[in-house]
């Protein structure tokens, strides 16, 4: 939550500098209305929109979330060409939402990223990357400085941390930066490293996600409401740290599944390069399931009124997409 709250107060001063367009705060109203009121049919469009620059990545964590869809053979075809992009942002998709981020894949693979960023940052929204540092080197590094985002996530793995360093070290200054990596329930000590690794290099910022387990694999890493040692560990840290840094903490799965609050159906979409749809932060775009903004209403179709559907009930039932997902009983977002 301080890790939150300190991103969200630095984003609202920065918009305070560059306010947003009218249409996009009239957006924002619609959303919260049909959050309040539970609405499957929406008359807004998405708050958040996460443009994928490729569908191809220079790593293969076994673990990711985008599973088959990453590195396809026709993976050239999803790069985002900045033709592309200009297309999207004439979209009321693009138009409305207050936040758009690049993903990616690995975004920096996409040839056009820095004209993209660049065009970006002139657009009164909040911009946010997430990447996994690798390519960001010599020139590249120069020209991202030169266009830096709002928000920049850099996901630590096992093998990227000197660039995870040397990435953070050159942005500090241009953008609000964050570290974010996966606590796994069997390998919760991992931890004392990532957070000594922020406290050396300087980063107060890290976020701990819990591990999604991508086609049911992996279920052993998943970390749940009744895990003793994480609870345990989570106070000692809080003790050890939590005042030189702002750790967001993953949130546990439940056992048995009271409440729902994933807020993500009725303000997230994920987006290829053609304007294909995934219907929020653990889907990637998936046309035939999701849709295309280029077609009319394409956000009320069948599979978005499906998970609005689910979250709103107050079974136990849920997508199965969404069972050991940790948004799913807490909103992780909050806005
Ligand atoms: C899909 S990656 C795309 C951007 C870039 N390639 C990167 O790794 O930062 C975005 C984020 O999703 C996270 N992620 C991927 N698969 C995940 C999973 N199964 N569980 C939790 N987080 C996952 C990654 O760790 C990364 O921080
Ligand atoms: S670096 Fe990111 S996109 Fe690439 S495989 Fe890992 S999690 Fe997935
Ligand atoms: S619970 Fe997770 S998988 Fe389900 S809609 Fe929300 S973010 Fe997506």
């Amino acid at each position: 939550m301080k890790l939150l709250l300190n991103i969200y107060i630095r984003a609202f001063i920065r918009l305070l500098k560059s306010p947003p367009h009218f249409r996009v705060v009239l957006n924002y109203v619609k959303y919260l209305w049909a959050r309040k009121m539970g609405l499957e049919v929406v008359s807004h469009t998405p708050t958040n929109v996460v443009i994928y620059t490729t569908k191809n990545c220079n790593l293969n964590c076994d673990f990711c979330f985008i599973g088959d869809d990453l590195n396809p053979n026709n993976g050239g075809e999803f790069e985002l060409m900045y033709d592309q992009y200009l297309k999207i942002t004439e979209n009321e998709f693009f138009k409305n939402a207050l936040r758009v981020g690049l993903l990616g894949g690995e975004p920096f693979i996409a040839r056009d990223i820095f004209e993209i960023l660049e065009d970006l940052n002139k657009r009164r929204k909040v911009v946010t990357v997430v990447t996994n540092s690798t390519l960001l080197k010599g020139s590249k590094l120069e020209r991202f400085i030169n266009c830096a985002p709002d928000i920049l996530g850099l996901s630590l793995y096992e093998s990227n941390w000197a660039d995870v360093e040397r990435v953070f070290l050159a942005m500090q200054k241009k953008s609000i930066v964050w570290i974010q990596t996966i606590l796994e329930a069997d390998g919760l000590n991992e931890i004392y490293r990532s957070l000594d690794f922020c406290v050396s290099i300087g980063c107060k910022n890290i976020r701990f996600s819990n591990y999604y387990p991508t086609y049911g694999k992996g279920m052993e890493k998943v970390i749940f409401h009744d895990d003793q040692s994480f609870v345990e560990l989570k106070k000692v840290i809080t003790k050890q740290y939590g005042n030189k840094l702002n750790i967001d903490w993953p949130a546990p799965v439940s056992r048995e599944l009271k409440s729902k609050s994933c807020q993500q159906p009725i303000s997230y979409v994920h987006l290829d390069n053609q304007g294909a749809i995934g219907a929020c932060f653990m889907r990637p775009p998936n046309e035939s399931q999701y849709g295309n903004i280029f077609e009319k209403d394409s956000w009320n179709g069948a599979r978005h009124k499906e998970l609005r559907s689910y979250m709103n009930s107050t079974g136990s039932d849920c997508d199965p997409d969404c069972r050991y997902c940790e948004n799913l009983s807490e909103d992780l977002y909050k806005i």
